[in-house]
């Protein structure tokens, strides 16, 4: 399979324009809207070989930001199929997703500079960080929540089964039904970030705070290019803070777990986001050391033929189907992890672990194409077809 063609091929299928802006959707059979971070990895990989592309999808994703400074996770430019979760306000949900912005963004200007739309979008990657900063940490001790499972990316990942108060073998209909009354729950408190996770549900979770700490560099570099002090000042301080709030309320037994509540009762699920913190730089290397051997690459945890798992086979929540051949986040593979995983192995040096998961990304288009995730052990594909995220194999560079 030549991949760049099919990438190409893919990104272009599902490109689209509504009122003058442009963006691509994850997948026109299930996902025909736009989503934050799916736009940000496709901004990612746009910008090896079509910048003006790659802006114009930020551009898109920014558009509808609130005036608080909100980018909502979902752009409904058009009606749909998808009624599912309609979350609060009409145009746009009221949710936001793990903020891979400023990354890309600057991913995308590292590729092809300019300036001029740097400074363009930098306004409103301010507001949005500076919204997370003080909207989604009330009691200010730098760890960032989310009010809502979906906001991590992870819709049903079994570390938000406690806050959800969801058994481990949950079925699809039963998990369903607790996420549609959250969302309930949240539209009566208005997505108010303090009121919502006071009465309803309040997790820090380790990937969505690793991904604001590399983000807050990013903007601290594009701040710093564009000569903007203060704006350096707030991001650069505040990765620290958070990279620091990690380690004294996430950390324990040599891995990061995301926590609930104003206690920050921890939420003891082994997920693949143990591995997220690599991406960020947050493990010593005698603690990436650790980890990478004694989990990563373990075929009993989450290491699979054909792939890493999204969680390991000896939690009791783990499943290598999808629920009925749909999408799951117990156990399947699915690319972004990978790409993550790769860029965070990279970051510490395991070129050749890192070129191994690139390798089992490309056979998994190979075997079975374009698929929203996989069966880790047998490597066939699960959920939607023609989505997008296969494309992150192309950033999957030793570079
Ligand atoms: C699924 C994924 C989510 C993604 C969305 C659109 O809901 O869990 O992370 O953003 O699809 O692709």
């Amino acid at each position: 399979m030549d991949i760049a063609r099919e990438v190409k091929d893919l990104l272009e299928r599902n490109r689209r324009i509504t009122d003058g802006y442009q963006y691509t959707i994850p997948s026109e059979e299930h996902y025909p809207y736009q989503w934050l971070w799916d736009s940000c990895f496709h901004a990612i990989i746009l910008a090896q070989y079509d910048p003006a592309s790659a802006r114009a999808e930020l551009r898109a994703l920014l558009s509808k930001q609130f005036k608080d400074g909100m980018v909502p996770h979902i752009i409904y430019w058009t009606p749909g199929i998808l009624h599912l979760f309609r979350w609060g306000v009409e145009g746009t949900s009221s949710l936001t997703q793990p903020p891979m912005i400023a990354y890309a963004a600057w991913e995308v200007h590292r590729r092809s500079p300019d300036k001029a739309f740097l400074e363009s979008i930098y306004p409103a990657l301010l507001a949005y960080y500076r919204f997370l900063v003080e909207k989604r940490d009330p009691r200010d001790h730098h760890l960032i929540g989310i009010i809502n499972p979906d906001e991590s990316g992870e819709d049903n990942s079994p570390r938000f089964d406690a806050p959800l108060l969801a058994a481990h073998d949950i079925s699809f209909k039963d998990h369903l039904a607790l996420r549609t009354k959250l969302v309930e729950e949240n539209t009566a408190c208005n997505f108010d970030a303090e009121l919502c996770m006071r009465k309803y549900f309040w997790v820090k979770d380790v990937l969505f705070n690793t991904v604001m700490v590399e983000n807050l560099r990013s903007l601290g570099h594009i701040a710093s290019f564009l000569k903007h002090e203060d704006g350096e000042h707030f991001a650069t301080m505040h990765a620290e803070l958070i990279a620091g709030a990690m380690r004294e309320y996430l950390f324990a037994d040599g891995v990061y777990w995301s926590a609930m509540g104003a206690d920050y009762t921890p939420l003891r699920v082994a997920t693949w986001a143990h591995f997220a913190p690599l991406f960020a730089g947050l493990y010593s290397p005698e603690e990436a050391e650790t980890l990478v051997r004694g989990q990563l690459l373990n075929p009993e945890t989450f290491y699979a033929p054909f792939g890493i798992r999204t969680v390991p086979k000896q939690e009791k929540a783990y499943r290598a189907e999808g629920y009925g051949g749909g999408f799951s986040w117990r156990g399947p593979v699915w690319m972004a992890p990978h790409w993550f995983i790769h860029r965070g192995l990279l970051r510490y040096g395991y070129k050749k672990e890192a070129a191994d998961i690139r390798d089992k990304s490309a056979a998994l288009l190979e075997l079975s194409g374009f698929r929203e995730c996989f069966n880790p052990e047998t490597g066939e594909g699960q959920g939607a077809h023609g989505f997008t995220w296969g494309a992150l194999v192309l950033d999957m560079r030793d570079e």
